[in-house]
């Protein structure tokens, strides 16, 4: 737990100190939970947003974008259930008066349970070797069923309890499982209550006349409201999607772990509107697809898993997340949820316009089912880079730090170095950026020795270093440094942008 805690301090602060995200307002000591992206940040982020739009807009003929506005008429809130049912049930402790999500209080002790039971799996592996069976050993092991049964309990409790909103039982269970504050290690627990995390604001001049808006919590509203608008406009035969990415806000209860959870984040969502009857097929699909997606990145197929929900939202008849292996563990990173017809038939109602699609092969109009698929940019971006921040020792005793960002997300793809600042090496570097910068962030280094620029641009994250020397004034070639291999070959300059086009090229990652 220790090491975790200290490869995600080291995070954070690689994160501020090479100009990737800076705490918001610092100057004035910050806002909590809210931050702002650097120079190199800003960067990577742009970045994932493109590979995720290219692969969800331009690689599928049936999926269009959409940029509909942070502000919607309020109603819209209503239709979508967020104004009664878009909170989270909080507990506070009495003694270190910290506050904490009910659930997640609950799902985290299940989790510890979980770990119980696969640190007893993992031992027995290890005695038995290649002879044992995973499966006959959770189905017989005392302890490991039993770990099982009470992780499968709280959950499942948890669940019908929060179905039927009773807070009071939620407390009760907590208190039966005797959880105790992680900060105080006190069981004196307030009662659970429920808290709306919608933020408020006013539109309008004077306050006699203004009215109350809200920030959105999720894109998909602006896409439900579009529905129609992209259909008719984009001559839309289902089953088609809609995607867009954006700005959304939510009043978190407990906003804690940097960028995993924020006030104020940004989402990548695509809803999939298709034929009533046909939403578990496609279902089915987008979790395939998205997991394959995420997988298409190279970060280790090890660090995503499954999870299907117990609760479900309530607009879902089926839901999973992504999770990822962040810093702290398996954590959600992204939704894909099977949402029926609830926000288009909603939407019908309150606005009383129809939502409908005709179907020129069944002969009939219906309300379209949707499958979404949802995840939080900077979400991505913490799984992205806390994966890529590695310490490696090296063959000659020494170690490095090194981002090893995906070629394809990297902020800057290469470093231009003249080995010296004299003997016109510098005048080819520049040129060298000169021609490659209409494809790629290519930047110019001369400061220091090469060796210790090498290792700047490793922890900047940037995958490749080309070195002009005296040579390459004699036979026109560089030497190209990959980040990841610190391997280096001599490349002829006509030939940089080819070379870097087979590495960074979003062709080359999705294939
Ligand atoms: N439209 C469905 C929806 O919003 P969600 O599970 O509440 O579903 C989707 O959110 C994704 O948005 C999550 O998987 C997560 O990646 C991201 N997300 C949600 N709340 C967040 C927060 N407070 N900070 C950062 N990312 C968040």
């Amino acid at each position: 737990m220790a090491k975790q805690e200290d490869q995600f301090k080291k995070v954070i602060s690689h994160a501020k100190e090479y100009g990737y995200i800076f705490p918001s307002s610092e100057i004035y000591d910050g806002l909590s939970a809210v931050y702002d992206y650097g120079q190199n940040g800003a960067e990577l982020k742009k970045n994932i947003r493109e590979y995720w739009w290219k692969s969800m807009v331009q690689m599928n003929q049936n999926i269009v974008g959409l940029d509909s506005a942070i502000f919607m008429h309020p109603t819209t809130w209503k239709a979508s259930g967020h104004v009664d049912a878009f909170s989270d049930p909080l507990i506070d402790n009495k003694d270190s008066k910290k506050r904490y999500r009910a659930d997640v209080l609950v799902e985290d002790y299940a989790e510890k349970l979980n770990i119980k039971a696969e640190k007893e799996i993992a031992k027995a592996e290890k005695r038995f070797g290649d002879s044992f069976d995973r499966e006959q050993y959770e189905a017989t092991n005392p302890r490991v069923i039993g770990y099982r049964e009470k992780q499968k309990s709280a959950t499942a409790r948890l669940a019908k309890y929060l179905d039927a909103d009773d807070l009071t039982a939620v407390k009760a269970l907590i208190e039966e499982l005797e959880i105790a504050c992680p900060e105080s290690g006190s069981k004196n627990w307030t009662d659970v209550r429920q808290f709306n995390l919608m933020f408020g604001t006013k539109l309008g001049a004077s306050a006699e006349t203004a009215t109350d808006l809200f920030l959105r919590p999720e894109t998909a509203q602006g896409i439900f409201v579009n529905f129609l608008n992209v259909q008719k406009t984009g001559r839309m035969k289902i089953p088609f999607g809609i995607a867009q990415t954006g700005k959304a806000f939510r009043n978190e209860i407990v906003a804690r772990q940097f960028i995993f959870r924020m006030r104020e984040f940004e989402q990548m969502e695509m809803q999939f509107f298709v034929r009533p009857g046909e939403e578990m097929k496609w279902y089915e699909h987008w979790k395939e697809t998205r997991l394959m997606w995420h997988k298409s990145l190279g970060l280790g197929d090890e660090n995503y898993r499954f999870h299907d929900h117990e609760k479900l939202a309530h607009y879902a008849n089926a839901a999973a997340d992504i999770e990822f292996n962040f810093p702290f563990g398996f954590k959600e990173l992204e939704g894909i949820h099977s949402r029926t017809d609830f926000d288009l038939k909603a939407h019908e109602e309150f606005s009383g316009k129809k939502l409908q699609f005709f179907d020129p092969e069944l002969n009939e109009s219906y309300v379209p089912y949707v499958v979404e698929t949802s995840i939080g940019l900077d979400r991505m971006f913490l799984a992205v880079f806390s994966t890529a921040l590695q310490e490696e020792e090296l063959d000659n005793g020494s170690s490095r730090t090194v981002l090893k960002l995906p070629a394809v997300l990297a902020p800057v793809k290469a470093a231009v170095l003249p080995l010296v600042k004299k003997d016109g090496l510098p005048e080819i570097a520049h040129q060298i950026i000169d021609n490659l910068k209409f494809d790629y962030n290519v930047i110019y280094d001369e400061k220091d020795a090469v060796g210790r620029r090498y290792r700047r641009q490793d922890a900047a994250g940037t995958p490749f270093c080309i070195t002009v020397d005296h040579d390459t004034k004699e036979d026109g070639k560089v030497t190209v440094r990959d980040r990841d291999s610190m391997e280096q070959e001599r490349v002829d300059i006509d030939e940089l942008q080819t070379l870097l086009d087979k590495k960074i090229n979003f062709k080359h990652w999705m294939s």
